[in-house]
């Protein structure tokens, strides 16, 4: 595609975390509102926007491997635009090593895509990585249609400063977005089929807004009107930090029937020292009792969480210690991950780097530790009779897939429709998902 030509396809694709698949499919709205068409499934398209995520391991690398491959049999390449947090961390350097990269686009800059693809298509290379104190949220276009479940992001950034961690500096301080505009987006995500809505956030229970009367309300209190909304059925939050589980949060999981009973909250690491040096402001004992106020409010809740193995200087105990703390949750599912430095965060320049193969038999006995009680918490829910909202089809014929309340694939076959709530009973459990039988359908 010549440069001085408007892009007529475009494919997003997007890595890492929820946040980035929604601004994903909110950078896919406004190039649609464009007049620019998804790429055909297969086929190549004229504009690519890499919407990269920088929390882990070689991140950049991967971006200027995706770029290569990117470039066509006759050595030509579509308008590169790389958006995200390696964007905003590096995107100078990319500027100067890629030249086929057109566009650097910030988290926090988005909206300003149609003006820079107009600049990029005059055959300018344009950088935005701005991060201006109003959101982008603003100004992105409206959402049109919807499945059966949604993301919406309340909150943005993260003031928490891990020391590990990149996201303060990438996706910047911790922003709430305004209520208004968050109970119109989600009337609208139901109007346009939505029957759950995940509120998503780097810390989401830090969310905090003015509600139509002039009150200061915290995530609870917006959960609380949501649940108002009578088409929707289900409300989900992630991600969480132990420090902002206020106690109005922790009594809405047993007051209010559509938020479901999950709870993703990091903890990190299993012994006090470490959680110090990784900056995390809680110890396990203040963790543990919040795990514990949940579950006597909603003794039935799923619990989830994120792990680091491997943090500089963990010693063989230190590690113990988590895989300690696991025992005594018993989680349903959980994310873990070895310490990856990441350029310009405190504990990258940290004595006692940890070496590869010790972060690998750390991670392999912890993974074990977590698939097992993933196994057992799947396995406990056999025999129970709970509603599962369909979000598509299987692979088998007649088969459909979706959720229980407690986030576990089921799936099962039935005259159904994905966004229909059923009624299910839950047969056979695997280390992924459980099958089940439909009994009756709850709402169409
Ligand atoms: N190395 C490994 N894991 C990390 N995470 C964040 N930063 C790092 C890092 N430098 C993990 C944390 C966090 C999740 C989103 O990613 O567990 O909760
Ligand atoms: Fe990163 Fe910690 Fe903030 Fe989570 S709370 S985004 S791990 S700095």
């Amino acid at each position: 595609m010549p440069v001085t030509q408007i892009p007529k396809t475009y494919r997003v694709k997007s890595f890492g975390c929820q946040m980035n698949v929604y601004d994903g499919d909110r950078m896919a709205e406004l190039l649609a509102e464009q007049g620019i068409s998804p790429a055909p499934e297969g086929e190549d398209a004229d504009l690519v926007v890499l919407n990269t995520c920088h929390i882990r391991e070689k991140a950049a690398e991967k971006v200027y491997s995706d770029i290569g491959r990117l470039r066509r049999e006759d050595g030509s390449s579509p308008l590169i635009a790389v958006a995200g947090c390696v964007a905003q961390a590096e995107g100078e350097e990319i500027m100067a090593r890629a030249p086929s990269v057109k566009m650097v686009v910030g988290p926090q800059a988005y909206h300003r895509l149609p003006e820079m693809l107009r600049e990029a298509s005059a055959g300018k290379r344009v950088t935005d990585t701005d991060m201006p104190a109003e959101t982008k949220f603003g100004a992105l276009p409206r959402r049109r249609r919807s499945g059966p479940t949604a993301f919406l992001t309340v909150q943005e950034g993260c003031d928490k400063f891990c020391t590990y961690c990149v996201v303060p500096y990438t996706r910047g301080a911790e922003v709430s977005r305004p209520h208004g505009d968050l109970i119109d987006e989600a009337k609208r995500l139901v109007e346009s089929g939505a029957r759950e809505i995940t509120l998503l956030g780097q810390n989401v229970n830090a969310w905090t807004g003015e509600n139509a009367k002039g009150q200061t309300i915290g995530l609870d209190g917006l959960i609380r009107e949501l649940a108002g909304i009578p088409e929707l059925a289900r409300i989900r939050y992630t991600t969480s930090h132990p420090n902002d589980m206020t106690d109005g949060l922790i009594a809405a999981h047993g007051e209010i029937a559509k938020l479901m009973p999950f709870l993703h909250l990091p903890v990190q690491a299993g012994n006090d020292r470490v959680l110090k040096a990784m900056n995390r402001s809680h110890t396990v004992d203040s963790y543990l009792r919040i795990l514990e106020q949940v579950r006597t409010m909603r003794p039935d809740i799923a619990l989830s969480g994120d792990f680091i193995v491997g943090f500089p200087g963990e010693t063989d105990a230190e590690f113990e210690d988590t895989l300690k703390l696991v025992d005594a949750v018993g989680y349903a599912q959980c994310f873990s991950f070895k310490y990856s430095p990441r350029p310009g965060t405190p504990a990258a320049t940290m004595e006692d780097q940890i070496a590869a193969s010790v972060m690998d038999e750390r991670l392999q006995r912890l993974q074990a530790a977590l698939n097992r009680d993933q196994l057992a918490f799947n396995t406990a829910s056999v025999g129970k009779t709970c509603d599962v909202l369909v979000e598509r089809k299987g692979k088998h014929p007649g088969q459909w897939l979706g959720k229980s309340p407690w986030l576990q694939s089921v799936h099962f076959t039935g005259e159904v429709q994905a966004g229909d709530l059923v009624r299910v009973e839950l047969l056979e459990a695997g280390p992924n998902s459980i099958s089940a039988r439909l009994l009756e359908t709850v709402t169409a």
